[in-house]
């Protein structure tokens, strides 16, 4: 078994849930590689942190509130980022000049200015391995709607429609934080929240979008300041964008669709896809996570078949087959992604790797024509 050691940068949400991943390694019998996680940092280092993670992981030899200390320890192979986006850029460079690998939080930088940056500074270092986050590709459902992709199940594509809806800000007087900050968030808002999960799987089957048409939204402009005042809220909320997109494999161009929204009623964390094609169409939705829908042309009959997944995952788990798979569980499968294709140079599956420095470039320029946009009110060409 190979050991890679690792460092936290950022010990918030993310952190932890990769903390929880490394502890329960041992559920993914096959890995022949494994993280250990022997070094922490955080600006702030609350006790109880703190104290959750050096109870669990007997490893760990650092805590330090200096990233810079964390990254000059040499028991540290590779690191993972997870702090707000106006720090990806000086973190992610710095983390790529020590010559470490590194797993970074998506949007990859706060805007397309700093991803840039990141996209150059991975080209000077080709000998750390960089990826981005993306957990919600793991989904067995989504690990099997992929393989129609691979297989060209659908025909000519006619449509896609990919999203992730929150209802997280509904409440306006839920306080402000950094993801609700221009400053710390990015002008992106929404976008730069979710929108690389959107992407990850039309990027990597090779839906490219070539234009874009945004229409953004800023619904709740202040909020509590958490001090007895209120506050302006700058960033966008919602986004809808809606682009003429190349099939790379055929040349054909189809319509997509790719919302990202915080406020969208009804939904708590809701990531879908729809694929419709000429020979067959699928769609899924957390909201129903062991579901795939497939339809499919028989005899000149459209024929509905309803799908029930389990743990039928990309990296075999000790979980029988016929057991529910959830979001920690989708964080597991992603970190296998990540260490098996650090050590094989290749990803299990097309389907079964973190988003690739590129697809961030691609996101990125994206996000940015969508921000030109909505501005204009006019249709931006990538
Ligand atoms: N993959 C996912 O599903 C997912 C979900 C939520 C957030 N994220 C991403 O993860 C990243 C972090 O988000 P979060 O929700 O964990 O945030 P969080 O606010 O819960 O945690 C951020 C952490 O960064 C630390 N930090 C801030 N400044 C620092 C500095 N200068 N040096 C070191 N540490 C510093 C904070 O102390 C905190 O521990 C963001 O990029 C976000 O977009 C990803």
């Amino acid at each position: 078994m190979e050991t890679i050691r690792f460092g936290v940068i950022g010990l918030g949400l993310m952190g932890r849930e990769f903390g929880s991943a490394a502890a329960r390694w041992c559920h993914l019998p096959d890995m022949d590689i494994r993280p250990e996680i022997v070094a922490l940092c955080s600006k702030t280092l609350p006790e109880d942190t703190v104290r959750w993670f050096t109870e669990h992981f007997s490893t760990i030899s650092q805590v330090t509130g200096d990233y810079r200390e964390l990254i000059m320890n040499p028991d540290v192979d590779a690191i993972y980022c997870a702090v707000p986006h106006h720090l990806h850029e000086v973190i992610y460079c710095a983390v790529l000049d020590s010559g470490k690998h590194l797993l970074g939080e998506k949007p990859f930088g706060i805007d397309k200015r700093a991803n840039d940056i990141i996209t150059a500074k991975i080209v000077e270092h080709p000998e750390c391995f960089v990826r981005c986050t993306s957990q919600f590709p793991f989904f067995p459902a989504v690990q099997k709607l992929c393989g129609m992709i691979e297989d060209d199940a659908f025909g000519e594509i006619i449509e896609v429609e990919a999203g992730f809806l929150h209802s997280s800000d509904l409440n306006p007087q839920k306080p402000i934080n950094w993801k609700r900050i221009l400053e710390y968030n990015g002008e992106y808002g929404c976008m730069g929240d979710l929108g690389m999960h959107v992407c990850h799987v039309p990027f990597r089957a090779g839906w490219i979008p070539r234009n874009v048409r945004a229409i953004l939204s800023n619904i709740v402009k202040e909020r509590p300041d958490g001090k007895g005042g209120k506050v302006p809220c700058k960033t966008w909320d919602n986004a809808v964008l809606f682009s003429e997109t190349e099939n790379t494999a055929t040349g054909e161009t189809f319509p997509m669709t790719i919302k990202t929204q915080r406020i969208a009623p009804g939904e708590k964390n809701t990531w879908y896809l729809s694929v419709l094609g000429t020979k067959a169409s699928a769609r899924f939705s957390t909201r129903n996570p062991r579901l795939l829908q497939v339809m499919g042309y028989y005899s000149g009959e459209q024929v509905l078949c309803e799908i029930q997944t389990g743990q039928e995952t990309a990296f075999r788990s000790i979980t029988g087959s016929i057991f529910e798979f959830g979001f920690s569980d989708a964080i597991l499968q992603m970190w296998a992604g990540y260490l098996y294709e650090l050590k094989n140079k290749k990803p299990m599956n097309k389907f079964a790797g973190c988003v690739l420095p590129e697809e961030t470039a691609l996101s990125h320029r994206l996000f940015s024509a969508a921000l030109e946009s909505h501005k204009n009110r006019t249709t931006v060409a990538l």
